[in-house]
């Protein structure tokens, strides 16, 4: 891609400036929550704070009475804790990212902290302020739950508040192109839908109390390694029909105050100076109202302004404070137009006053963090993905005489991973396991253990005169010799991941699968929690009764555990990424720049295109060891009666049916499996609902057309072809059980 000139960037951001005005005056509902108590009495020089008006109009009357340097105060913030022998900022709260207020307007600072998992405390530095742990956002895809996402929002809204932040760097929504992304554990799976779905509702979720919610990372920032010069190569097309989708969606959905903008390239310019990626496509062709903040140290040049970049974060990791001095600069020279200054102040005040920052009043009442843990535990428990269940063995009977319970740190809680998103869990971790290891990120290489112990909620669950024995799972011998003695061994798989670094491979660390081995070997009763940040290989598979995927559960993650286990509590996962049998199955079997030597520019060709995931695996006819949208459940169902309605839009309808003895979740899924132009498998949408036995549900849904459509870059939009597509219902994108002809009209939807 040839660089443009600076004129041609200002022209061409003059051009969408004036897309984008002509956009709002549509999207006006957009965010805006519009005339709340309408405050009549807005003084008269503070005509901005009158409820109203709009957001886009208070922004405008806002901006208008800012100086040069109070509108260049608001474009850049240094990180909200000591740095490099800096102190705190004054005023900060004490988190990722700090701006200051400008008290004689009334602007309140940004109070900036990351929270895709709850609501973080870098460092300890609110010494002792606890947050709840939500479990991992690929668990919470994996409650298939548009609900429980909203609700984890509202946990994570409420106690930002609480705690006086009103800007939370959330809705972490990278695709996993790469299981082995050490990073996968904080987004929310491998499909658009899905990821963009469930994303959105998350983020409705904050912003319902008054706190702005990012999306990030925009975009293809889908593996760690090299990831602050990685260049992401796609095509456009595939680009708009799988990561750019899943943002899309989430965008529509969730209307979040801000993108977050990545720290990799996009087709050789970097994600936070790329104006093909922001202002062309989230600015020009979504009408993206709200602001581009860059991650914490993406901003290489002054000239990202006017590739779409609003707002510089975490100045000090940066080479310069770009937009600050040299900003201020460039503007008054006129080399940066003051209309983009005014633009990048607007895109930042719109968004504080669509999501209420200045008219909701701070409220740091107490925090109901035993509600919160609940949530947290339903969440937990709705993501327990039951893999293989042979002879029932699960639900385990409460009466069990003896139970061997090995490895896994179990009777001190469960793992959480590691990097920004962090939370310090209510009651503070059960234990931290430092790894080791040398580099600049050593210091995110330390195993946090979340106190909710599953051994001590397993003990709690049996009956009277069951005996449950542990074993820390060092000696694989001495686990089996426990595990022969017991009727049943619980032997936990941990795989912890964290930001800055993949997995190499998929295996589980430090010798657990011989240990496994040995404890599957010695009971045929063996019953695997995985606790992982995503898939695994497991070779031991078939020597085991039962194979749970608990991920990091969170605040309440051996409660939830424990009730799976013993049928206290229905598990209602399904896996919302392939596991894959072997790394050969992958795209790319080897990650692209793992591995010595170190920082060499890394180049990612994303061949697959669209086909992430599960849609790669059917394009190869590859058999995972388990596929995406699987999950078993205590119960049985029948899914069925599949009609498809429509020419232009379409609704799919379908039944689940309870045909086992107990209540479970039902997650009937619907696919494309062909269109006019050959084979394809996209999800097409889903229903979720706990029936009791005997019951059945009717499920109806509205299919997103450009699921159907193709990405045309000459016709630039999305274009559903004349013809017929197969649509079919099933229990996981391999195990489909009906399937349907239809017949479409050619149609064709805007960018
Ligand atoms: C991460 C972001 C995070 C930011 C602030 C970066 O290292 O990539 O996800 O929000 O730090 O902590």
């Amino acid at each position: 891609m040839r660089r443009k000139t600076v004129r041609e960037l200002v022209v061409a951001w003059a051009t969408i400036a004036l897309g984008c005005a002509f956009g709002c005056a549509l999207s006006c509902a957009f965010g805006a929550r519009a005339a709340m108590a309408a405050d009549k009495d807005a003084p008269g020089d503070r005509p901005w704070m009158n409820t109203a008006l709009s957001p886009d109009e208070r922004a405008r009357l806002l901006e208008r009475a800012m100086t040069p340097e109070e509108k260049i105060g608001l474009l850049h913030g240094k990180l909200g804790t000591p740095f490099r022998g800096e102190p705190m900022p004054d005023g900060a709260v004490g988190s990722a990212g700090y701006i200051p207020a400008i008290p004689r307007l009334g602007v309140p600072a940004l109070q900036e902290s990351d929270a895709g998992l709850g609501v973080a405390n870098p460092g300890n530095v609110r010494p002792g302020d606890d947050a709840t742990a939500l479990p991992a956002t690929l668990g919470l895809a994996a409650t298939w739950s548009p609900d429980l996402a909203y609700r984890s929002g509202v946990v994570i809204g409420n106690e930002a508040r609480r705690k006086g932040f009103n800007v939370m760097l959330a809705g972490g929504m990278n695709l996993a192109r790469d299981p082995r992304n050490g990073r996968n554990f904080e987004y929310f799976g491998e499909d658009p839908l899905l990821a963009g779905t469930l994303a959105g509702e998350a983020v409705r979720g904050i912003q319902s109390q008054n706190v702005i919610s990012t999306v990030k990372h925009f975009a293809l920032n889908d593996q760690e390694t090299g990831r602050l010069s990685l260049d992401a190569r796609i095509a456009e097309d595939a680009a708009r029909e799988s990561d750019l989708l899943a943002f899309q969606i989430a965008i529509e959905r969730g209307k979040p105050g801000a993108v977050m903008c990545a720290y990799n390239r996009v087709n050789g310019a970097y994600a936070c100076g790329n104006d093909w990626l922001l202002n062309r496509v989230l600015k020009g062709d979504w009408k993206y109202p709200g602001w581009v903040m860059s991650d914490w140290g993406a901003v290489h040049d002054l000239d990202y302004a006017l590739k779409g970049l609003d707002q510089q974060s975490g100045e000090q990791i940066d080479t310069q404070v770009f937009f600050g001095e040299p900003l201020r600069r460039a503007a008054a020279a006129g080399a940066v137009p003051a209309a983009r200054i005014s633009d990048m102040v607007r895109r930042v005040l719109r968004s504080m006053f669509a999501v209420g920052l200045f008219d909701t009043p701070s409220d740091k009442g107490p925090i109901d963090f035993d509600a919160h843990a609940s949530d947290a535990r339903q969440v937990a428990e709705q993501a327990i993905v039951v893999l293989r269940n042979e002879h029932a063995t699960l639900p385990l009977a409460r009466g069990t005489k003896r139970i061997a319970v090995i490895g896994g740190y179990a009777e001190f809680g469960v793992i959480s991973g590691g990097g920004s998103s962090l939370v310090n869990p209510v009651g503070g971790p059960a234990l931290r396991v430092p790894l080791g290891g040398e580099g600049q990120f050593a210091f995110w290489r330390e195993i946090n253990v979340t106190p909710s112990s599953p051994l001590r909620a397993i003990r709690a669950l049996v009956s009277e005169g069951s005996e449950v024995v542990f074993n820390d799972g060092r000696y694989p011998s001495e686990a089996a010799r426990l595990a022969a003695s017991a009727d049943v061994a619980i032997v936990f798989g941990l795989q912890w991941m964290t930001e800055n670094f993949d997995a190499p491979d998929l295996t589980l660390p430090h010798g657990q699968d011989e240990l496994i081995r040995a404890v599957a070997a010695a009971n045929p009763h063996t019953v695997v929690v995985l606790e992982t940040g995503g898939p695994v290989l497991m070779p031991w598979l078939d020597k085991t009764a039962a194979v749970v995927a608990a991920w990091f559960s969170g605040q309440r993650g051996g409660e939830a555990i424990a009730n799976v286990l013993f049928g206290a509590a229905e598990p209602g996962g399904r896996l919302p990424i392939t596991f894959p049998e072997a790394e050969s199955q992958l795209p790319r079997p080897e990650i692209p720049g793992y591995g010595p030597p170190e920082k060499l520019p890394v180049t990612v060709e994303y061949r697959e295109g669209a086909d992430v995931g599960y849609r790669d695996f059917v394009r190869r006819s590859q058999k995972p060891l388990f596929a995406f949208g699987y999950g078993q459940s205590y119960t049985t169902f029948a899914y069925g009666g599949l009609e498809v309605s429509g020419t232009t839009d379409v609704t799919v309808s379908f039944t689940a049916t309870n045909t086992g003895m107990r209540p479970g979740y039902a997650v009937p899924q619907v696919y494309l499996t062909s269109g006019p132009s050959g084979p394809d498998r996209r999800l097409l949408g889903w229903g979720k609902a706990l029936l009791a036995p005997g019951e059945m549900k009717r499920f109806s849904v509205q299919v997103d057309s450009r699921l159907l459509a193709k990405y045309s870059t000459q016709a630039r939009g999305w274009q559903v072809a004349a013809g017929k597509y197969e649509i079919a219902l099933g229990a996981s994108a391999e195990d489909l059980v009906a399937r349907t002809e239809h017949e479409l009209r050619a149609r064709k939807l805007d960018p």
